[in-house]
């Protein structure tokens, strides 16, 4: 494994949330490299703010974390923002982006997202980012016309246009996580685990991901980045029916996984958008995935699953159960604050967005 003494700096974005948490956590504690990290989050002295700083005290005092204040919706900071960080970085230390934008929630509008993810990519090539790493979704192959997420047609345009300026040498590389495991957590992964047990089909399978893994294969492909240079890949650890599901936090937990009854679920179910639309886009994603209609998806799976080790949901639930070593969402990171896929119970009720 090659060591190098010479600090990268890198830019995370949602650096408060699940996977920027994770990935600025990874980077600091890279065997590899050393990094230093500006991680970007809208008030330094938020709860989130402060979780992060207190959980990284070490490399705050070693000067390799800095909090940057600003909003991706203030173009000219963010000009900034990335002015500082090549000066920081000095010519050989600049380095990269892990780019996670904010779920604006289900049905919401999009356009916002996709606006702050082109600008990060734009200024990745303008200040010559040597990785720009973009963090999307698992995407239901190429035919995304009928895709009821705003936010996931979102996405796929801005892969696009991060690929249409991989021909002016934008360094790019795109990881597309699966449904997070967290997803499950609280009042409304109860809701989740009903919802999905009702309305997938019998051996329908889920992808999963743990979001401190995302954070995980970001540092692992920064690391390693001339290998993952305008590739993408599928950041998933398994993919599974939802009695596997069930039946692997059973045997973690020794307790059923918390759910709502089958009379309000399919109450639910008949009159929720959101939950439709949720139920709709899994089924989908597990119709391409076996149907031949999403060829690359075995491969992606391939790249992002050799970067590095990935918990499977029975061992993610038995660590959350009985922490060892706490990651950074076990230790209060990423951004729980807003409920499921940061969406409010009653915008989940209501399917309102
Ligand atoms: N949940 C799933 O199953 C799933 C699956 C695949 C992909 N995804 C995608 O994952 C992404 C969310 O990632 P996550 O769950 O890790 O994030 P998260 O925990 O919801 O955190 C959101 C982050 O975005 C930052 N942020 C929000 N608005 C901002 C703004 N205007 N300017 C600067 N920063 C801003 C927040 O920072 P501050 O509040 O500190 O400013 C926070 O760090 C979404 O794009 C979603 O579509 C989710």
């Amino acid at each position: 494994m090659s060591t190098s003494k010479q600090p990268r700096t890198v830019l995370v974005t949602g650096a408060t949330g699940k996977q920027g948490s994770a990935c600025v956590h990874y980077l600091l504690h890279s065997p590899e490299f050393a990094y230093n990290v500006l991680a970007l989050t809208r008030k330094r002295d938020s709860p989130a703010a402060r979780r992060l700083l207190a959980r990284e005290d070490s490399s705050v005092e070693a000067g390799r974390l800095s909090i940057v204040e600003c909003d991706l919706a203030d173009e000219e900071g963010m000009r900034r923002v990335f002015e500082d960080a090549r000066a920081l970085g000095g010519e050989n230390g600049w380095f990269g982006v892990f780019a996670v934008l904010a779920y604006a929630g289900l049905g919401a509008d999009a356009a916002p997202e996709e606006k702050h993810a082109r600008m990060l990519a734009d200024l990745s090539l303008t200040f010559s980012a040597s990785a720009f790493i973009y963090s999307t979704t698992l995407m239901p192959g190429p035919n995304i016309a009928d895709v009821r997420d705003n936010s996931h047609r979102a996405k796929y345009r801005v892969e696009k246009y991060c690929q249409s300026l991989g021909e002016h040498d934008l360094n790019w590389a795109i990881l597309r996580p699966g449904f997070f495991m967290e997803n499950f957590d609280g009042f409304l992964g109860s809701m989740a685990v009903s919802v999905l047990n009702e309305g997938m089909g019998t051996n329908a399978t889920i992808a999963l991901i743990a979001s401190d893994d995302i954070g995980k294969v970001a540092a692992g492909v920064f690391n390693d980045f001339t290998k993952y240079r305008h590739k993408i890949l599928c950041v998933v650890a398994e993919c599974r029916t939802m009695p596997q599901i069930t039946a692997a936090y059973k045997d973690a937990t020794t307790k059923p996984m918390p759910a709502f009854s089958p009379f309000l679920t399919r109450l639910i179910l008949k009159f929720n958008t959101a939950s439709q639309n949720v139920v709709w886009q899994l089924n989908r994603n597990d119709q391409v995935r076996s149907d031949g209609t999403y060829p690359e998806f075995d491969e992606e799976l391939k790249l992002g699953q050799e970067v590095c080790a990935l918990q499977s949901f029975h061992d993610w639930t038995l660590n959350r159960t009985t922490p060892r070593t706490p990651s950074p969402s076990t230790a209060g990171g990423g951004a729980t604050r807003d409920g499921w896929n940061n969406l409010s119970i009653w915008k989940f009720a209501t399917g309102r967005a």
